[in-house]
This record gives C-alpha cells, structure tokens and sequence, in this order.
C-alpha cells in the first residue's frame, strides 16, 4: 500500500492506491492477479473515492514478461514505477500513426477537452487573444497548433498566421482544413524547440499548458527561440498550470483492459499512474502499455506548474518584460484541471 500526501495538507488532497497480489502456479499454470484501485481525492470541496477489484487468469496473456508461466513482477515493477523528474517515455504521444489518429479526433471533438479545449472556450478565448494585440493584421505564430482551431479563427479575423506543430496528422488535417475554408495559413511540420526565425512576429501563442510539458531546460531553450522569433515589443501569449492546479487535479492510479482503444491496435493492458513532485511544481501522468504480444511502450504526460513570482523570473531572464496574468480566461474543464493562469509578455 502506498499513500501519496499532496505538499498543500490544507487542500486535503490525498491518493492511496494499491495493485498487485499474486497467486499463481496451481498445475495448471494458473496465475491470477488481483487488483485493487483506492482513490480519494479531495480538492476543492470535492470528494470521490471508490475501490475495484479485477481477478485475471493469466493463462489468457500472451506478454513477454510472464516467464517460465511467472509473471515478472520485477519488470512490471520496473516499467511501471515512479519516473525521474522530466524523464522520457520511450515512445512520443504526438506522431505515433495509431495515437494520433484518436488524438486528432479529441481534437476535433467540440465538447471535449481532452486535446484541444472545448469549441465554446476556444472561441472565448479567440476573442480574448485578439484584445490583446495591437494591430488589426498581426503576424502570428501558433506555436503547437495542432489542427489549426485557434489558428483558423485568428486567420478569419484578418491576422497573417503561421501554424506549427510536429503531429504530421494535424498539420495535415489543418492544411486541409484551410485550403477547404479558403484561409491563407502556412502550416509547418516541426518540432517548435528547433524552430529559426529572425524577428517576423508580432505574436507567437503556445495554447493549452504546452509550456509546461516541457522540462526547464527545453523550457529555456523555446524561451531563447520565441525571443529571437519576436519584433521589437512582439507578445509571447501562454497559458500555464498555476499553482491551485493539485488540488483540482486528478490522481489515478489503476489499470483497463481495453481494444482498439486510444492507445493501440489489438488487445492491450494500460497501467496508469499519476506521480507527484511537489518540490518541483510538477505531475506526470504516466500510461505503461502492454500490447498482447509482450510490446511495452511507456508514455509520459510531464506538467510544471507555476507560480506568478517563478514565471516572472524565467521570464525576466530572457530579456522578456511587462508581464501580465489573467487567472479566469476558461471556464470549467471535464478533462484536466482548470486552474490555468494566461500570460502575455512582451519582447524587451
Ligand atoms: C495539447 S495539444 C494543443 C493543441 C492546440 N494548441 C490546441 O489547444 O488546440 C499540444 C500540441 O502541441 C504539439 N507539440 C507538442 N510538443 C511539440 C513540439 N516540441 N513541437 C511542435 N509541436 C509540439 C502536439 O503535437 C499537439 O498538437
């Protein structure tokens, strides 16, 4: 049994969870695995808690780590622990063919947060972006654009905009998607942290807690790059994870079984772990996924929270000034947490 006490003890927010008790090996070679899921959160006035219980004959797994008809509870271990601080997963959840194919239609989902916001809070947002610049014909860069839905409504309101993202299949989608609504938008397929231009932005957005799934030195890295990429007083326009984000976030811990789902083609085994790092500001949800051939791939979902006094210094050092903060942009989120804070900033 483990328990997880969030670094606010006054927001009450707690995890217990629990798998793996093991009988196996009868002649048969039967092997069961017992699984128990605890949750409790409580943050923001808001409690959940339930427990489940899964009992599974191993004699229908084909994975690679049953070994001489054992279940290596070592590798599971080792696959499935907690992860060094902005550690890697072995595999990316933006470009890979399968995933992306179900990404893209988070995205496209209007009601649904779980890629791209949802349609009524993009709009909203649309509108409050465009306040904030001066000009009437700006030139943007959507830094992480996916399929272009904030990218296409700046493009409709007059604004010169260049999209980015290094999803093949949303740059697609998004390319297509101009060209069928007439809207002169140049979509690029990159990663953003390699990107090169000199001074031919007036504003450069990166939407939906982008900046904080990167690890501080990426981080430093596309700080360097938007700076560089801006004009004289060009804005740089984000959103982060604020420092209320633990309390309203949710902490999973469990497993499914699922087919042909999000993850993969085939049968497959999803172990999924939220872990904490208070000391950091940041959260990683973790998904171990175990394909019926034995395949293991591993995907990190990594946050930093900030808070206002943190980013301010970050962003002081690259020579970025006259930051401003909004906390109340969106409304609320049935995906992620909503506890979000806008930032512009201004080339110094
Ligand atoms: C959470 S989605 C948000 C998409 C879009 N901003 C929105 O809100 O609708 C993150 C997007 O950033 C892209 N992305 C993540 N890291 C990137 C990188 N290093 N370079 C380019 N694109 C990246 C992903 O492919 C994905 O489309």
């Amino acid at each position: 049994m483990k328990a997880l006490v969030l670094h606010k003890a006054q927001c009450f927010c707690f995890c217990l969870g629990q798998y793996i008790a093991v009988k196996q090996d009868t002649p048969n070679t039967f092997l069961v695995l017992l699984i128990k899921e605890c949750y409790t959160y409580v943050g923001n006035n808001t409690s959940k808690c339930y427990e489940k219980y899964s009992v599974w004959d191993g004699r229908q797994m084909s994975f690679n780590f049953i070994r001489g008809q054992r279940l290596d509870i070592n590798l599971l271990n080792e696959i499935s622990r907690r992860p060094e601080l902005f550690a890697k997963g072995t595999d990316s959840l933006w470009d890979d063919p399968h995933i992306s194919r179900h990404m893209l239609s988070a995205h496209l989902d209007p009601g649904s947060d779980a890629a791209s916001r949802k349609i009524s809070i993009i709009n909203h947002t649309v509108t409050w972006l465009a306040k904030q610049f001066s000009k009437s014909k700006a030139d943007i860069l959507d830094l992480g654009c996916g399929p272009g839905l904030y990218a296409k409504e700046l493009a409709a309101l007059g604004h010169n905009v260049v999209g980015m993202d290094f999803s093949k299949r949303s740059i697609e989608f998004a390319t297509a998607d101009a060209a069928k609504e007439n809207l002169k938008i140049e979509y690029i397929y990159k990663n953003y942290l390699t990107m090169d231009f000199d001074a031919r932005f007036d504003v450069i957005l990166l939407i939906y807690c982008d900046f904080g799934v990167l690890s501080n030195s990426e981080r430093d890295e596309l700080l360097k790059r938007v700076h560089k990429a801006l004009r004289p007083g060009g804005m740089f326009i984000f959103d982060v994870f604020n420092e209320k984000c633990p309390c309203s976030k949710i902490i999973q811990k469990g497993l499914s079984i699922e087919k042909d789902g999000f993850w993969a083609e085939g049968q497959y085994l999803n172990l999924f772990e939220t872990f904490l790092y208070p000391d950091d500001r940041a959260f990683v949800d973790q998904y171990v996924v175990i394909g019926e051939t034995g395949d293991i791939k591993v995907y990190r979902a990594w946050n930093h929270y900030y808070s206002k006094d943190e980013i301010g210094e970050v962003l002081g050092s690259f020579n970025f000034s006259k930051h401003r903060y909004y906390d109340n942009i969106i409304e609320s989120s049935n995906f992620t947490s909503t506890d979000v804070t806008f930032i512009v900033t201004c080339k110094a």
